[in-house]
């Protein structure tokens, strides 16, 4: 296929087998690890769903433990934890590479302040609050008043962390400006991501999460043609932005950076 000219012959192959379907489609995934040189033990945990001590992500472990209250809260009140979990069409909990993802930006907001657009049971905001610096703040909003109080029982112990019921739009942007905002809850204009662009302080950072890898798209998935999430970075002039692959080469997320 001419648009894989140039590309090395092992990656190539792979990526066909993901565009085509097919037979070769099954293994696809883990040639195309190989192909661009992901550790064996990468392949490994997320072919076995096993684990090297550093593939937490994949196993379930090492997971801080008010995360881990936080998922307890989210099963009480019916929260979907997992994407299998029922009820996963109304929301459900991030995943923890992203959780992993948003605890690394955290903990580079000395003095700052974080915000997360929808709590859901706080499994993001415990990731967040565990990570932060001591003289770092969170607020968190979130609609569905059940939700907002099981996660508010789990972090309404740290004075620094804020979860607020309600709809974000009305209640976030007049605590900004942020060094850190995740946004979670269905921006899906470009003017409202807009407006969160202009509650980033500069060099403040926002994060989406629940995106497929292009590479991991169902051949005749139409995210292939056209992706809002995606778009919505493209389109922000006052963003650098990429998009992370998680450890579980089956989701992504968007980072950008406001200049
Ligand atoms: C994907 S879930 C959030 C998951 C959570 N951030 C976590 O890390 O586990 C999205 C949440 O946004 C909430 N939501 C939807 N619209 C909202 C709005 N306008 N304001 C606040 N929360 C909203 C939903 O009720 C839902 O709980």
């Amino acid at each position: 296929m001419e648009i894989f000219r140039g590309v090395p012959r092992a990656l190539a192959a792979a990526c066909r087998a993901l565009m085509t379907g097919g037979p070769a489609g099954t293994c696809a995934r883990e040639s195309l690890a190989w192909a661009l040189g992901i550790p064996e033990r990468v392949r490994v945990a997320g072919r076995a769903g096993v684990s090297s001590p550093h593939m937490t992500d994949l196993a379930g472990t090492d997971v801080p433990p008010l995360v881990e209250q936080a998922c307890a809260a989210a099963r009480r009140i019916g929260f979907p934890v997992t994407r299998d979990d029922p009820g996963h069409g109304r929301g459900s909990a991030s995943l923890p590479g992203t959780g992993r993802f948003l605890a690394v930006l955290a903990a580079g907001c000395a003095g700052g302040s974080i915000a997360e657009l929808g709590t859901g049971a706080g499994i993001g905001s415990a990731w967040i609050a565990t990570a932060m610096p001591a003289d770092c703040t969170l607020v968190t909003a979130e609609i569905d008043p059940v939700r907002a109080a099981a996660a508010a029982e789990v972090l309404g112990s740290d004075s620094r962390v804020r979860v607020l019921t309600g709809d974000w739009s009305l209640l976030l942007p007049p605590l900004g400006p942020y060094d850190l905002i995740f946004c979670d809850s269905g921006v899906r204009d470009a003017a409202t991501f807009s407006g969160l662009v202009d509650l980033l302080k500069p060099g403040g950072r926002i994060v989406n999460d629940d995106i497929t890898p292009f590479l991991a798209l169902p051949a005749d998935s139409p995210f292939r043609q056209a992706d809002l999430k995606r778009d919505l970075f493209a389109g922000e002039p006052r963003l650098v932005w990429t998009e992370v692959v998680l450890p579980d080469l089956a989701n992504s997320l968007l980072v950008g950076t406001r200049k």
